[in-house]
């Protein structure tokens, strides 16, 4: 059993892509999974509803719930495998009482946009979130980074993350491919799309997260 919490302070930093990536990683290799949506933009059910039209596709359960979110997370816990839950990109009550029901948080942060002063914030939150929920942690992972190596922007983030106290650094880092954008508007991840790339990006977030559960 895993709640796997995807938020963070900013948005447009790939937190849908990844949920739904991930609860897609899950159903495929046969766990069971509910996404929670609780930014009330509602892209993750959005993706969830996109992707019923298309029979062929494995289900995967959406719900949406905002405010206060904890005990619906905890009771969710209890009937689910796997829950993923996707909070808005902004600091809000959703994302805090999220982290109290959460055993992992994931981070996005663009390295492009890398922003230390809000990571030390994030940092701090998971801090004062892991006093109430001791078994909370949380890793900020490297998203739409750029293909071309040189562009050491990845590279520069990673080494600016440094050692904060509370907050790890992913091991995958996420690619910017033109099959996330395409994926999510056809309510498929990319293990359900031809990109190998992408495809092992996935894969290896998928074993980084549930390594071990299933
Ligand atoms: N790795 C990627 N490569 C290319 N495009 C991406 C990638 N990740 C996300 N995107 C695109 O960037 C945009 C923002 O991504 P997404 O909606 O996942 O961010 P978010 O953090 O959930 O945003 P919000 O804070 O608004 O909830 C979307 O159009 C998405 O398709
Ligand atoms: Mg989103």
């Amino acid at each position: 059993m895993s709640v796997v919490l995807f938020g963070g302070e900013k948005g447009g930093t790939g937190k849908t892509t990844l949920a739904t990536n991930l609860a897609v990683y899950l159903v495929r290799h046969g766990a069971e999974v509910l996404v929670l949506d609780t930014d009330k933009q509602g892209s993750a059910s959005g993706w969830a509803a996109a992707r019923s039209q298309t029979p062929e596709l494995a289900k995967v359960q959406s719900v949406s719930k905002f405010g206060d979110v904890v005990d619906s997370a905890r009771d969710l816990a209890d009937k689910y495998q796997h829950i993923i839950i996707d909070a808005g990109g902004r600091d809000s009550r959703e994302l805090r009482s999220a982290m109290l029901a959460a055993d992992v948080m994931y981070v996005p942060i663009k390295a492009s946009q890398f922003d230390l002063w809000t990571m030390e914030r994030m940092n701090e939150l998971v801090g004062q979130s892991q006093g109430f929920n001791r078994k909370l942690k949380a890793f900020a992972i490297l998203s739409m980074a750029p293909t071309n190596p040189r562009i050491g922007e990845a590279e520069e983030a990673k080494g600016m993350l440094g050692d904060f106290e509370h907050l790890g650094l992913a091991s995958t880092i996420i690619r910017e491919r033109k099959v996330y954008r395409d994926a999510v508007t056809q309510g498929r991840g990319v293990l359900e799309c031809e990109n190998e790339k992408a495809v092992d990006e996935i894969e290896s977030l998928g074993k980084e997260v549930f390594n071990g559960i299933i």
